[in-house]
C-alpha cells in the first residue's frame, strides 16, 4: 500500500464581502446578535461567479502551490452541496477549465463533511495505486440556496472554494481518515433540490429550494460529533490531543468550537478560527481553513493536526494528518 501526503493547497472566495450591517439591512438582525451568535462578522458572497468558477480558481492555486502538471493529476473529486447543475458534474467543468485531461472526475454530496470523504475517497484510489495525484476540492456558492428573507439561515452562510493536492508516494502524510453518516436523522439540514411536477403530479406549492435546518439540533449534534471524532482518531492511533499542533474543525459557528474546547479542556488556540471573515461555507470550509494556514506558514512539516467534519446527511468524518509541506 502506498503512503498518501498533501502537497498544495489553494482557495478562492469572491471578493465582494458582505458585512453583517448590510445583513441587517436585508432582514431584522444587527451585528451584535449575529457576531455573539455565531462569531461571524462578514461572508464572501458571489456576484454571478457559479460554483464551478469558484472550484476552478481554487484548484489552479493548488496545483500552483504543489508544483504539478496538471496533465499527472488522474482523479478530481468535488464536494459541493451548491453545484452548477446536475450534469455535467462540477468536477467535470473543473477538468475541463484546467485542461486536466488524464483525469477521471465527479462529484460527491455529504454537505460539510464533504471535503473530509472527498479526501478519503481519494486516500483510497491513491493508497491502491490506481491513481497517483489527485485534486480534490470543496467549492459552495451557497448564496443561491439561502432563502434571504429567513433571518434563522441567511446570516450564516458564505461562498467559497478549497483544494488539495494529493500525491501518492513511500512517506507518510495523511495518517488515518474516518467518515460516517447517519440518514436517519436527514431531516434536521435540508435543501430540497426540484420539485416532483410531471405529467402525472402538480407538485408542491409551497416548495422551495433552499437551505432550512433545525438549528438547536445542530448545535448538539455539531458538539457532541466534534468531540467523539475527536476521541476516535486519537485512540485509533494512539496519539492524545497534546500531540496535535492544531485542530481544524468545520466552520459553523464560534460558539459550537468553543463548547468543544470546554467540553475537551483543551488549549483555544489549538482550534483555528477564521469563520469570522467567511461564514459557513460548508463543504469549503476546511480546505480554505488548510490553505490559509498553509499560506501564513502556521502549518511546519512535521505537525500533527486533526481536521473534523459535519452537517447535513447527517454526515460526520476526520482526519489525522502529519503535515509534509516544506515551505
Ligand atoms: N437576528 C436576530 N434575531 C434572530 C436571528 C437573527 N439573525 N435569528 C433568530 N433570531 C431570534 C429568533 O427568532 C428567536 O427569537 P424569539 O425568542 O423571539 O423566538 C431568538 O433569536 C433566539 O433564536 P434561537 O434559534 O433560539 O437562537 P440560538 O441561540 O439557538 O442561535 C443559531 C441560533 C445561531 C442558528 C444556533 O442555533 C446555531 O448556531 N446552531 C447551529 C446551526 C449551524 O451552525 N448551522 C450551520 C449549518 S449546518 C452545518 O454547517 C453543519
Amino acid at each position: 500500500m502506498n503512503e498518501v501526503q498533501i502537497i498544495g493547497t489553494g482557495s478562492y472566495a469572491p471578493l465582494n464581502i458582505m458585512t453583517n450591517h448590510q445583513l441587517s439591512e436585508i432582514v431584522d438582525t444587527s451585528d451584535e446578535w449575529i457576531f455573539s451568535r455565531t462569531g461571524i462578522k462578514e461572508r464572501h458572497i458571489s456576484q454571478g461567479e457559479n460554483t464551478s468558477d469558484l472550484a476552478t480558481k481554487a484548484a489552479l492555486s493548488a496545483l500552483q502551490d504543489a508544483k504539478v502538471d496538471v496533465e499527472d493529476i488522474d482523479l478530481i473529486i468535488v464536494a459541493s452541496t451548491s453545484p452548477d447543475q446536475f450534469v455535467p458534474a462540477t468536477a467535470c467543468i473543473v477538468q475541463g477549465n484546467i485542461g486536466a485531461i488524464n483525469a477521471m472526475a465527479f462529484d460527491i454530496s455529504a454537505a460539510c463533511t464533504g471535503f473530509i470523504f472527498a479526501l478519503n475517497i481519494a486516500m483510497q484510489f491513491l493508497r491502491t495505486g490506481d491513481r497517483k495525484k489527485a485534486l480534490i476540492i470543496g467549492a459552495e456558492v451557497l448564496s443561491k440556496i439561502v432563502d434571504w428573507t429567513d433571518r434563522n439561515t441567511c446570516i450564516l452562510f458564505g461562498d467559497g472554494a478549497g483544494a488539495a493536492v494529493l500525491e501518492a508516494g513511500s512517506s507518510r502524510g495523511i495518517i488515518s481518515v474516518n467518515s460516517s453518516s447517519d440518514g436517519s436523522k436527514g431531516g434536521v439540514l435540508t435543501c430540497p433540490n426540484v420539485d416532483v411536477k410531471n405529467t402525472f403530479t402538480n407538485g408542491n406549492k409551497d416548495f422551495k429550494a433552499t437551505i432550512s435546518m433545525d438549528g438547536k439540533e445542530i448545535f448538539k449534534f455539531a458538539v457532541n460529533t466534534i468531540v467523539s471524532s475527536i476521541h476516535k482518531i486519537l485512540s485509533e492511533n494512539d496519539y492524545t490531543l497534546g500531540d496535535i499542533k492544531y485542530v481544524v474543525c468545520h466552520q459553523a459557528n464560534f460558539r459550537i468550537i468553543d463548547f468543544v474546547v470546554k467540553r475537551l479542556k483543551a488549549d483555544k488556540d489549538k482550534f483555528f478560527v477564521n469563520l469570522d471573515r467567511y461564514g459557513n461555507t460548508s463543504a469549503a470550509s476546511i480546505a480554505i481553513a488548510l490553505d490559509e494556514m498553509n499560506k501564513t506558514n502556521l502549518l511546519k512539516a512535521g505537525d500533527k493536526i486533526i481536521l473534523v467534519g459535519f452537517g447535513g446527511g447527517l454526515t460526520y468524518g476526520a482526519s489525522l494528518i502529519e503535515w509534509t509541506i516544506n515551505k
